[in-house]
């Protein structure tokens, strides 16, 4: 190890973990110890405890503990040496250095990331010069306006191929360095050094601390190839040992208890826009072992969202098959498959965050996904055949090497090759056509595996499943009334907004009312706080000095986008009476909290319908995604 335990012992010392701790569990104090509920396992009265003496954190429900260094590893997924440096610079506690070899090998490298980090400001600033015109033209067709260009530090590499270079040089940056940061081809046959990448929309790849180490690069046109153009492997960047936008989604995933995995950058980006901010990607290449524990770092069960086409596929069975060697008890992996020819970013685009949500739940663990490939399209009703089978299930189950799990593996095989048989044997007692019905709901993405457990299973009391490719439509189609809904919802609240700003005394006549609203938008909910305090102070709900206080409090833009007007005198063109007001007040607020309230329900209905696909399930979800209120 690095760093020696009186080294450690000084950072714990210094390290006030109540505080850190206390940063995301809320802390009471009972004598000398400090309780709260435990963040690792679900509890509603806590028995976790926090002991600045003792440098540790403890539970008594799970058995979760450790010391402040641990906390980080747990709650925020950084590594051992990630954490130990992080709470040294919070306490001030300088780290020794190793060898002067190793000293010498991180100044270079230090060097290094300044260097990419420049290129990274250089290409982010070209995308805003008038020569990013068609980049960002580009961008604009793909729905990545400027606020994304600066959340994921997109940028655009210039055409003439010496620009980056001439930019460095300027900044007194070595050519050998440029070559060594990957940011510039050595000259050849005459031709001199030139960018690496050219006229190309940059994505920064970044390391697990957010630190920039490379670049993707992706052509303008359409079908240029390559498509994209990476970084190639040097001291800063090893395509196998990262993952797109790992540190940002790292305590994301921690928190969602799960990680994504799309296959491309922009998967990723469409995916943290729609609200799954736990979403990484592979670099380029096919996922990597390292990459897979990576993942596991943190969460046990990552969902690979891989595209909905033939190389999407080939390269879900690849990671299947990478995982049985690694696979532990607990780790596994889960699989969202995607409709045909559609991929995260595009599935989004027209469907939407809660389609995408639906699509998620309604992952399937590793070992369905390997019966499935084993199954789905074969014909194995002869004894031989499933001879050859139960042959094969067990090469995949001797993969794995942890013991417990390969056991676990081979029985749940047996089970679904015996479930498999029993219902395809003829039974004397049921017509064969009604066998046949019972089968045809069943196959794996319209193909002609028959028969099989999983989620396209009959449920119990319903006569059939929907076919996936029909399950894919309604969800999408489930995704589209869900946007018409929370279009429908906004409109009500911003209503009530403009009504609230028209008749602020609305909060003082209907004070309780108005604070039980469930308003979803923040600026909405920071107005009805103003008005509730100003209503509570006994101050004038005048409008005109209430339109004043909230352009002082700099709530300008609401009121700009509620249509309210503060100049004193004004009178707004459809200025009403308060009686009216208030009973257009009244009435939007019923409406309003009857379709916010339905919301959570429809959703769980939505999350049912796509784990099942029964019909009964989804008779269900119509019945309340039908508001009456569209
Ligand atoms: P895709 O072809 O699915 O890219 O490759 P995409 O992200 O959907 O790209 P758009 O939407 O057409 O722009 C997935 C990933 O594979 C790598 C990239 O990392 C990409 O994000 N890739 C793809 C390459 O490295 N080179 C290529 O030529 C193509
Ligand atoms: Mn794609």
């Amino acid at each position: 190890m690095r760093y020696g335990e009186g080294l450690l012992d000084e950072i714990r010392r210094r390290t006030d973990l109540v505080q850190l701790v206390g940063r995301r569990v809320k802390l009471i104090r009972k004598g000398r110890v400090m309780w709260g509920c435990c963040p690792f396992h679900g509890e509603k009265s806590p028995s976790f405890k926090v002991e600045n003496e003792r440098h540790a954190y403890k539970c008594f429900g799970c058995g979760a503990g450790g010391d402040a260094f641990k906390w980080l590893v747990e709650t925020e997924g950084l590594t051992f040496p990630e954490a130990v440096e992080k709470l040294a610079a919070e306490a001030g506690v300088e780290l020794p250095k190793w060898s002067p070899d190793d000293e010498a090998r991180e100044q270079k490298r230090k060097s290094l990331y300044d260097i990419v980090e420049l290129a990274a400001q250089f290409y982010e600033a070209q995308l805003r010069e008038a020569g990013g015109h068609d980049a960002r033209a580009y961008l604009k067709r793909r729905g990545l306006d400027g606020h994304a260009a600066k959340q994921f530090r997109l940028g655009y590499s210039p055409a003439s191929g010496q620009a980056l270079i001439e930019f460095l040089k300027a900044k007194n940056v070595t050519q050998d360095d440029m070559l060594a940061a990957g940011l510039a081809r050595p000259a050849e046959n005459n031709r001199p050094m030139r960018d690496f990448f050219f006229n190309r929309v940059m994505f920064a790849i970044t390391d697990g601390r957010g630190r920039v180490i490379a670049f993707g690069g992706r052509a303008l046109e359409e079908d240029a190839k390559p498509k994209y153009i990476n970084s190639g492997e040097n001291v800063l960047f090893s395509k196998g040992h990262n993952l797109y936008n790992f540190a940002t989604a790292r305590a994301a995933a921690i928190k969602a208890g799960t990680i994504l995995v799309a296959e491309g950058y922009t998967d990723v980006i469409a995916l943290v826009r729609g609200g799954f901010a736990h979403a990484v990607a592979p670099l380029g290449t096919a996922l990597t072992s390292d990459q897979l524990q990576l993942l596991w770092k943190t969460a046990p069960e990552p969902i690979l969202a891989f595209d909905g086409d033939g190389a999407g596929l080939k390269a879900a069975h690849r990671a299947a098959h990478l995982a049985l060697p690694q696979l532990k008890a607990g780790y596994s992996l889960r699989f969202a498959f995607l409709p045909a020819g559609e991929d995260p970013d595009s599935f989004l685009g027209k469907n939407g965050p809660q389609a995408m949500r639906a699509l998620l739940d309604a992952a399937l663990p590793l070992s369905e996904v390997l019966w499935r490939s084993e199954t789905e399209g074969k014909d194995i009703s002869t004894p031989e055949r499933r001879a050859g089978l139960e042959r094969a299930l067990g090469a995949i189950a001797a993969q794995i090497t942890d013991a417990k799990v390969a056991e676990y593996y081979r029985r749940d095989f047996d089970q679904k090759v015996f479930d498999n048989f029993k219902r395809r044997a003829p039974r004397p007692d049921r017509p064969q056509f009604q066998n046949d019905k019972f089968q045809r709901g069943q196959s794996f993405r319209g193909q002609g595996f028959k028969g099989g457990k999983g989620p396209f299973r009959p449920q119990p009391g319903t006569a059939e499943a929907v076919s996936p490719a029909v399950r894919a439509s309604l969800l999408a189609k489930a995704g589209l009334a869900g946007q018409a809904r929370e279009g429908a919802l906004s409109r009500k609240e911003a209503e009530l907004g403009a009504l609230l700003l028209e008749t602020p005394s609305l909060a003082l006549a209907h004070g309780e009312k108005l604070a039980e609203l469930p308003f979803r938008d923040p600026s909405l909910d920071r107005l009805r706080h103003e008005l509730l305090n100003l209503a509570a102070s006994g101050s004038s709900l005048e409008k005109t000095p209430v339109l004043n206080h909230f352009m002082r409090l700099g709530m300008a833009e609401l009121l700009a986008r509620l249509g309210a007007t503060s100049k004193p005198g004004a009178p707004t063109p459809d200025s009403m009476p308060e009686d009216e007001t208030e009973a257009r007040f009244l009435r939007a607020a019923a409406d309003f909290r009857d379709m916010a309230e339905g919301e959570p329900e429809r959703e769980r209905a939505l999350r049912r319908f796509a784990a099942e696909g029964s019909e009964e399930s989804w008779h269900e979800a119509r019945r309340l995604l039908r508001s009456p209120h569209e």
